[in-house]
C-alpha cells in the first residue's frame, strides 16, 4: 500500500528560479533564503519518495480566467513548462504517474470532491520552482520522484474556504493511503506566505501572521480553519491567499506530524518566505 512519508511547503516565488538559473546560492541577499533548503534534501536523500504529489495555484499558465477550476489533477504522462516571461530556458518535462493520479481522482470524486481531470497540463512556477529547490539538478537527478500535480484556485474569487482546503487534502490522504502499490509519497503545499503584487497595497507583507501560521499549521491547522478568506486577504495580502496550498497539503499528512525543520526570511522579492519539512508518523 502506498505510505505518506511527510509535507513540504515552500514559497514559489519565480525570481527563485532565475537565482538558480544563475547560481546565486552564496549571494547575500539569497543565502538566508537557500540555507532553509539543505536539511530538506538531507531528508529526501534518506527517506527517498517515488512519487511527489505537488499542491501549487496556476498562475494563469495551465488554466485562465475564462475557465478557472477550483480543484484540478494532473493525470498526464509528463507535464511541461512553458516560457513565463523571465527568459528563462523551460525546464524539461517531468514525467508524471497517470495511473496513480487517476485512482486519486477516482477516489476523490467518489468522496465528494469536484476534480478537473487534466490530461495535458503546463506546469508554472508554483510547481516547478519548488521542484528545483527539493531535488537540484532535476531530471539529471537520479532521486527525482514521478510528480502529480494538483492546481487550486486562489486567483479568481471565490477561492475555496480554509477549512474545504484542509479537508481536500484529508480526502486526499485516503485516496493516497488506498493506492495499492508500495510506493512512498511526498506531499508539497506550494506559495505564500504573505504578499500582495499589486494594486494599494503593493509589498505588503505580514511578519507576525505567518509566523502564526506556520506555528498553527503544525499541531492545530483545525484552527486556522476559522479564518475567512475576507480576513485572509486582510492579513496576508492578496496573493496570500496561496496558503491555500499548506493547508491542503497539511490535511493529507493526518494528526500527528513532527516538524523538522523550518526556515522563514523576508522579503524575497515581494514575499514572506516560509519553508517547513512535517514528517508523518510511521
Ligand atoms: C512573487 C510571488 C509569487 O507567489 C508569485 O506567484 C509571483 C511573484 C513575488 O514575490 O515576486
Ligand atoms: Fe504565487
Amino acid at each position: 500500500m502506498a505510505r505518506i512519508l511527510g509535507g513540504i511547503t515552500t514559497s514559489h516565488i519565480p525570481a527563485v528560479g532565475n537565482a538558480i538559473a544563475n547560481d546565486m546560492f552564496d549571494d547575500p541577499y539569497w543565502k538566508p533564503f537557500f540555507d532553509g533548503y539543505p536539511p530538506v534534501h538531507e531528508w529526501l536523500e534518506r527517506v527517498k519518495p517515488d512519487v511527489v504529489v505537488n499542491i501549487y495555484n496556476d498562475h494563469g499558465l495551465g488554466f485562465f480566467l475564462d475557465k478557472m477550476p477550483t480543484f484540478a489533477i494532473g493525470a498526464a504522462h509528463e507535464y511541461r513548462n512553458e516560457d513565463e516571461g523571465w527568459g528563462l530556458k523551460p525546464l524539461p518535462p517531468f514525467p508524471g504517474d497517470p495511473r496513480m493520479s487517476w485512482h486519486i481522482i477516482e477516489q476523490m470524486v467518489a468522496d465528494e470532491f469536484d476534480i478537473t481531470s487534466c490530461q495535458e497540463l503546463a506546469v508554472d512556477h508554483g510547481f516547478t520552482v519548488p521542484m528545483q529547490l527539493f531535488w537540484p539538478g532535476l531530471i539529471d537527478n537520479p532521486a527525482m520522484p514521478r510528480a502529480i500535480p494538483i492546481s487550486a484556485n486562489t486567483v479568481q474569487h471565490p477561492i475555496p474556504t480554509l477549512r474545504r482546503a484542509l479537508n481536500f487534502g484529508k480526502s486526499l490522504r485516503k485516496a493516497i493511503l488506498s493506492y495499492p502499490q508500495d510506493v512512498k509519497v511526498v506531499v508539497l503545499g506550494t506559495g505564500g506566505l504573505s504578499h500582495q503584487l499589486d494594486g494599494q497595497r503593493a509589498g505588503f507583507i505580514n511578519r507576525d501572521f505567518d509566523k502564526m501560521c506556520m506555528e498553527k499549521i503544525v499541531d492545530d491547522p483545525e484552527s486556522l480553519t476559522s479564518i475567512t478568506r475576507h480576513e485572509l486577504v486582510r492579513q496576508a495580502g492578496a496573493q496570500g491567499t496561496e496558503f491555500l496550498m499548506w493547508m491542503m497539503m497539511r490535511g493529507a499528512l493526518g494528526d500527528k506530524v513532527t516538524l523538522r525543520s523550518q526556515n522563514y526570511h523576508i522579503p524575497i522579492s515581494n514575499t514572506g518566505a516560509g519553508t517547513m519539512l512535517l514528517e508523518c508518523a510511521a
